[in-house]
C-alpha cells in the first residue's frame, strides 16, 4: 500500500506544493474509490487538476476517519467535475440525491451563481450534520436546502416544471430508475442528469454481480433505451452517466 512517502516524484506535485496533503494520504490508502484507473494515472490526474482547498482536504480527511463508510464519498476529481458542470450549464437550480458528508454538494454549491439554489436529499441526520458544518464554513449554507426524507418523496413534491438545470444522483442504487423518472420530466432545456457508481466497483461485469450491480445494469439499460434522452457513461471515479434531453 502506498504511503505519504510514496508521493514524492516531482511530476505528482503541482508547482508550489512540495508536500503531499493529509487527505492525499487518506485517499491513496484506499484506491477502491478509483478502481477503474491505474493508480499512477489517478495520481497524475489529481496532481494536474485544480488544487483542492484546505476545507475540502479537511472534509475528505474527516470522512476517511469514519471507516469503511468513507467509500461513499465522491472523489475530489468527481467533485471538481460536478462544480465544472454547474458552471458549464450555468445552473441556477441543482438537485442532489444522496448527500452524505457533503463533498459533492459543497463543490456544486460553490459553483452556483448569485441566487442559485441546491436542493439536497438525504435520510441521514448523522452524515448530513457533518456536511452542514462544512457548508457553514464555506459560506454556502444559505443557498442549500437540505431535506431529510426518502428522496422519492422530496422529488415527487417538486413542481412538474422544467426547472432542474443539473441533477446529481448518488443514493440507494435500487431506486435510480425511480429518481431518473422523477427528474427527467423536470430537467430544464439544456439540463443534465449525472448518476454515480455506474460500474459498481466493477461488479457490473462480474460473473456473480449481486443485486446492487444488477440494479446498476438495469439503470444503464433503462437510460440507454429512453427515446427522450441521450446518455453517455464516463469512467471517472466509479463511473458517472451523463444524460441530457434530446433536442425535440
Ligand atoms: C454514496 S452516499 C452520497 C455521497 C455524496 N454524494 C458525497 O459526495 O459524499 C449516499 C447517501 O444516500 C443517502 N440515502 C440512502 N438512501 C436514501 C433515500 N432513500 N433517500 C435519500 N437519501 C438516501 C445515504 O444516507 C447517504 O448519505
Amino acid at each position: 500500500m502506498p504511503t505519504v512517502g510514496d508521493l514524492q516524484p516531482e511530476w505528482q506535485v503541482p508547482p508550489g506544493r512540495m508536500e503531499p496533503l493529509p487527505w492525499e494520504a487518506a485517499r491513496f490508502r484506499d484506491m477502491s474509490q478509483n478502481p477503474h484507473l491505474p493508480e499512477a494515472i489517478y495520481r497524475y490526474m489529481i496532481a494536474h487538476n485544480p488544487p483542492t482547498d484546505p476545507l475540502v482536504d479537511e472534509l475528505v480527511t474527516e470522512t476517511a476517519a469514519m471507516g469503511a463508510i468513507r467509500s461513499m464519498q465522491v472523489g475530489v476529481e468527481q467533485a471538481a467535475l460536478l462544480g465544472f458542470m454547474v458552471r458549464l450549464v450555468r445552473a441556477r437550480f441543482v438537485v442532489e440525491v444522496g448527500t452524505f458528508t457533503g463533498l459533492s454538494a459543497l463543490a456544486m454549491a460553490r459553483a452556483l451563481p448569485e441566487g442559485g439554489r441546491l436542493l439536497c436529499c438525504d435520510i441521514s441526520e448523522e452524515y448530513t450534520s457533518v456536511a452542514r458544518r462544512y457548508w457553514d464554513r464555506a459560506g454556502v449554507t444559505d443557498r442549500i436546502d437540505l431535506r431529510l426524507a426518502p428522496a422519492v418523496e422530496t422529488l415527487q413534491a417538486l413542481p412538474r416544471t422544467r426547472s432542474v438545470d443539473l441533477a446529481f444522483v448518488d443514493a440507494d442504487k435500487e431506486s435510480y430508475i425511480v429518481y431518473y423518472e422523477e427528474l427527467v420530466p423536470r430537467l430544464a432545456p439544456g439540463g443534465i442528469l449525472i448518476a454515480d457508481n455506474i460500474f459498481m466497483n466493477g461488479l457490473v461485469v462480474d460473473e456473480e454481480p449481486g443485486q446492487i450491480a444488477l440494479d446498476a445494469t438495469a439503470f444503464a439499460r433503462h437510460v440507454q433505451a429512453d427515446p427522450r434522452t441521450e446518455t453517455v457513461l464516463v469512467p471517472i471515479g466509479d463511473g458517472f452517466s451523463f444524460t441530457r434531453l434530446r433536442d425535440s
